[in-house]
């Protein structure tokens, strides 16, 4: 059965679409998440849902095109749960991360 039961994951992109539903599945197979994107309150509705889920979440909100926001996610993700490994690049939209045509 697929499990990630004591993976350590980071995902960015995770406030909505195909990182939102990473997240749910993640979290469901028993990963220990650090969730990213740039609508904090909706990354804190889904850190409070996996929470009463059993699981375990924590969110670095921010925009991940600023150097400053990925070191802070790599740093939560060692001082939270001490070790990485998986990391899903996911933030991003069609035309390019934080396009504004
Ligand atoms: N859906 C498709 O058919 C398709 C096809 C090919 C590739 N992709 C790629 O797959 C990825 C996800 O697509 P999706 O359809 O799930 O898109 P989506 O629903 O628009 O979700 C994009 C996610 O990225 C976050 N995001 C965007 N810019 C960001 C930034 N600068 N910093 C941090 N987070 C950022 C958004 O959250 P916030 O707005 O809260 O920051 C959101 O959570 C994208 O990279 C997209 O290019 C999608």
């Amino acid at each position: 059965m697929f499990t990630l039961d004591g993976k350590t994951a980071i995902i960015t992109g995770a406030s909505s679409g195909i990182g939102h539903a990473m997240a749910e599945l993640f979290a469901k197979q028993g990963a220990q998440l650090v969730l990213n994107a740039r609508r904090a309150d909706l990354l804190d509705d889904m850190v409070a849902n996996i929470r009463d889920a059993g699981g375990m979440a924590v969110s670095v909100p921010g925009n991940i095109t600023d150097e400053a926001i990925s070191k802070q996610l790599v740093e939560a993700t060692l001082d939270h749960f001490g070790k990485l490994d998986i990391a899903v690049n996911n933030a991003g939209m069609v035309g390019g991360i934080g396009f504004d045509p």
